[in-house]
């Protein structure tokens, strides 16, 4: 069924051309999607990758689509609404993944009845590895949210909520999640460079660890305090390891840090 639909993306920076990538891997032919971008050399480049259509226009790309995903900096957005408003078909399912714009903020940007959804995805979406959680209207129709679902599966799993302010806490937990753990990453690394490891290897094992770690809480469905216990052997070096990262606030610098971001993407969204 996605295979055959048209989809428009409204700016072609970093999220969209994951999600693009995404689609055609999925089978989404190339013909189908458009993208509006008006950085030149970014329209040159995304031509040459994915062979879309490209136009620096919106005109060019909304009219007549299934689809059109929303994909500037949450500033532009009532911006770019505004502009494609009145060259949209009344059924063409606007997606909006820009973090803190209200969908109070789209829906008065646009026709009455116009079918709209917020997906809050993450950059992992890159390589098919992605999180995206979805909010919809309770009235938006099946079909049009099960479009909404089926386009960021081709990017990763996909999550819903029915309550449109816990969209705020998934903006803080996985879209901006990826830092957090690029930091973990680089600072396991530093350890082992303290340590005495050379530098390549040491990034090697950083990497190799949090992703075997997050692979085995998922396949494994144990709770990760469960898996932790089963590493840490009494009077051992991980518990020392583990008494140490508690007493420099390991837990809390990392609940602070979801609940920084939550704050940061209340006060966007009160200001959109
Ligand atoms: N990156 C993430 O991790 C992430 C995660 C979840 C959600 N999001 C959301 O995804 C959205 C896009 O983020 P991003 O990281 O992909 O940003 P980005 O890389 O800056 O991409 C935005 C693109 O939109 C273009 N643009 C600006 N004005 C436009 C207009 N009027 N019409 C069409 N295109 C226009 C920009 O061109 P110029 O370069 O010329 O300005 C840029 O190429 C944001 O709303 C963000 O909240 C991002």
């Amino acid at each position: 069924m996605l295979t055959n639909k048209t989809i428009a993306f409204i700016g072609g920076g970093n999220m969209a051309q994951a999600l693009l990538k995404g689609l055609l891997d999925f089978g989404v032919v190339a013909g189908n999607i458009k993208v509006c971008e008006p950085n030149l050399q970014k329209q040159k480049q995304i031509i040459q990758q994915y062979a879309v259509t490209v136009s620096g226009n919106s005109a060019d790309v909304v009219t007549g689509v299934d689809a059109v995903l929303i994909a500037v900096k949450p500033g532009v957005v009532p911006l770019v609404l505004a502009e494609i408003a009145p060259l949209l078909d009344k059924d063409t399912l606007i997606i909006s993944i820009a973090a803190g714009v209200s969908m109070a903020t789209i829906a008065g940007e646009l026709k009455s009845g116009q079918p709209i959804v917020r997906v809050m995805p993450n950059t992992p979406a890159l390589i098919g590895a992605g999180i995206s959680v979805i909010y919809a209207d309770k009235e938006l129709q099946e079909a049009k949210l099960e479009l909404a679902r089926q386009i960021m599966a081709a990017v990763g799993d996909v999550d819903e909520v029915a309550d449109e302010a816990l969209l705020d806490g998934v903006t803080a937990l996985s879209g901006s999640g990826p830092a957090y753990i690029y930091l973990i990453a680089e600072a396991l690394s530093d350890g082992g460079v303290s340590c005495g490891l050379p530098r390549p290897l040491a990034d090697k094992l950083a990497v190799k660890t949090l992703i075997g770690s997050a692979r085995l809480i998922e396949e494994s469905g144990e709770h990760p305090a469960v898996l932790k216990n089963q590493v840490t052997s009494p009077g051992g070096t991980t518990i020392a390891a583990v008494a140490q990262l508690e007493r420099s606030g390991l837990r809390s610098a990392l609940i602070d840090g979801v609940r920084a971001a939550w704050q940061r993407s209340v006060e966007l969204s009160k200001q959109s």
